[in-house]
């Protein structure tokens, strides 16, 4: 991975605490040599002859994303020391883009299971080509994703992804067992994003620290970030859906109200308004009722929701933050204390 002069020099003998947290434009510009490895083997490895196929991929890869979960393993890789002046190398290029493959796959599938239309500024593959093309497609890249996986013949490595696709699964269903359920809790919550969104992040930390060959307790550490990371950018996720510009966020707001999906601000406002407004705020989830947003904003607005939801989400970055404690303090791990913090404050 390419350091850029404008970086901190790498100092391997301070402790991580000591480096101070890159800001996103500093970590764009530290991973993009490897990035743009990692979007070109996106990119030559989506091919299909069957033109359904590349047209839905195609749409929704070439839209961009954040792609923060691949960046997340190649910093993870280059922190733990698997770097050298051209990069992180090819097995950490092609499992970054698999992190991706299956993320993507999972977008495809949410998008049918939340009737969402808008996704990456674009309208969306069901939108577009409908639910039964969107669900296959989403196949395809996840069976393209084991693919490439297998390539890299190593069985931890497959070991982690099957834990970790079978555990999203988990959670996409476990979430449809609290749809339009006004009493999930806030445990409950986090049991459902911890599977559907944190696993992913903890498997593309744990995977880059052990492609650059750490014992087990830095892996375990990884680990411990990324889950912790995941939380966190679920929570801010959530709360993007009350509060984002719809044009920077390139999603329609309100999609999770509409879906009886009772996510963080929503749970707090609940637990928290007095009777006539709980009521309110239970039958919106009950019904999905978007008609009653202004009331559910409202609501949310006066128990201070979003502002609470936020201080979780800051609890959960700060968790990651510490768990790369014992990590030596060079410039890979000060990207990833950055993208601790980017992630409770970002606005898409
Ligand atoms: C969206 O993930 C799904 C969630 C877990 C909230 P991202 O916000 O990372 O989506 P892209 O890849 O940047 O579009
Ligand atoms: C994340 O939940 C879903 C996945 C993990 C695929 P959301 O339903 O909140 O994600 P967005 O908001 O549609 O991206
Ligand atoms: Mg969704
Ligand atoms: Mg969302």
């Amino acid at each position: 991975m390419d350091l850029a002069p404008a970086h901190p020099a790498r100092d391997e003998t301070a402790p991580a605490s000591a480096v101070p947290a890159l800001d996103l434009p500093a970590i764009q510009a530290l991973a993009a040599a490897d990035m743009g490895a990692v979007d070109a083997l996106i990119r030559r490895r989506l091919a299909s002859d069957v033109v359904l196929v590349n047209q839905v991929a195609e749409h929704i890869v070439s839209a961009g994303g954040k792609r923060l979960r691949p960046m997340l393993l190649l910093l993870a890789a280059a922190a733990c020391g698997k770097h050298d002046g051209a990069g992180v190398g090819a097995d950490a290029h092609q499992l970054a883009a698999v992190i991706e493959f299956i993320h993507t796959s999972t977008l495809l599938h949410d998008d049918v299971v939340d009737e969402s239309d808008l996704r990456r500024g674009r309208s969306t593959a069901n939108a577009l080509w409908g639910n039964a093309a969107s669900v296959l497609v989403g196949d395809f890249l996840y069976s393209r994703s084991f693919q490439l996986m297998v390539e890299l013949d190593s069985m931890e490595v497959q070991r982690i992804l099957a834990d970790t696709t079978n555990r999203i699964a988990e959670g996409e269903v476990l979430q449809l067992l609290h749809v339009r359920n006004p009493d999930t809790d806030e445990a409950a919550y986090l049991r459902v994003i911890e599977r559907k969104t944190a696993v992913l992040f903890a498997a593309a930390t744990r995977l880059g620290a052990l492609l650059a060959g750490s014992d087990a307790a830095t892996c375990d550490a990884m680990h411990d970030y990324g889950l912790n990371l995941g939380y966190a950018f679920q929570i801010a996720d959530d709360v993007l859906d009350y509060s984002a510009d719809e044009a920077a966020l390139g999603k329609h707001l309100g999609d999770d109200l509409a879906e009886g999906k009772a996510t963080l601000p929503l749970i707090h406002a609940m637990a928290h308004a007095d009777g006539g407004t709980r009521e309110l705020l239970r039958e919106a989830v009950q019904h999905g009722d978007v008609e009653a947003m202004p009331r559910v904003l409202a609501a949310i607005a006066e128990a201070d929701s979003l502002a609470y939801s936020l201080r979780r989400a800051a609890e959960f970055a700060g968790a990651a933050e510490a768990a790369l404690a014992n990590l030596p303090g060079n410039t890979h791990v000060a990207a990833l204390r950055g993208l601790a913090r980017y992630t409770v404050n970002r606005d898409r």
